[in-house]
């Protein structure tokens, strides 16, 4: 049996992102349009975009959908697209959007791909950074949370495709 120990409450994440809007409308082009890597954004895209617009923005939202770690804790290594965004982004300003950082292989992946496709002004915001895990040196403009070496599920990201729907963060062991 995996024990899962609560990491962020759904309070002090709530908190979190309402201080993130706040530096992203303070610090980026107001026509910015928002490009989340799904599936593990999806719960943070919901709440940042909401706590956006109390800060008077409104951005376009999109997915794209890259491979998953499927059932590991630890990524595969390599990186697919399996899912693209539909729309014309060149000359877009985007914010990147994804639930953890962690090798930066994924980020890396999606912002390669935005800027072959031309992209205007590219920022990247993640809910959670793991900085001591990092392979790929990426840049990250807006981080909720900085944490440890430990795999977390919850609020959007899963472990093995479980735990999407918690509130709350928990760290599994
Ligand atoms: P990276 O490509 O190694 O930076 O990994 C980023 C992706 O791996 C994230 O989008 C997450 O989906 C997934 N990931 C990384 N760490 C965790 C974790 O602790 N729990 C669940 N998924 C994770
Ligand atoms: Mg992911």
């Amino acid at each position: 049996m995996s024990s899962h120990v609560k990491l962020f409450d759904e309070q002090e994440i709530q908190n979190r992102i309402e201080e993130l809007a706040q530096e992203i409308s303070q610090s980026i082009s107001n026509d910015f349009m928002i490009l989340g890597l799904l599936k593990g954004s999806f719960v943070f895209i919901a709440d940042l975009s909401r706590a956006l617009y109390r800060v008077d923005r409104h951005p376009e939202i999109e997915f794209m959908r890259l491979s998953s770690y499927g059932l590991e804790k630890t990524s595969a290594g390599e990186v697919h697209l399996l899912g693209d965004c539909p729309t014309d982004l060149s000359g877009r300003h985007v914010l990147l959007v994804d639930d953890i950082v962690d090798t930066g292989r994924s980020i890396a992946y999606a912002r390669a791909i935005l800027e072959q496709r031309e992209v205007g002004q590219l920022w990247i915001c993640v809910l959670l950074d793991k900085p001591n895990r990092r392979e790929v040196d990426v840049r990250v403009d807006f981080v909720g949370f900085t944490i440890d070496d430990v795999f977390v599920a919850g609020y959007g990201i899963d472990y093995a495709e479980k735990f999407r729907e918690l509130p709350h963060i928990v760290v599994v062991d």
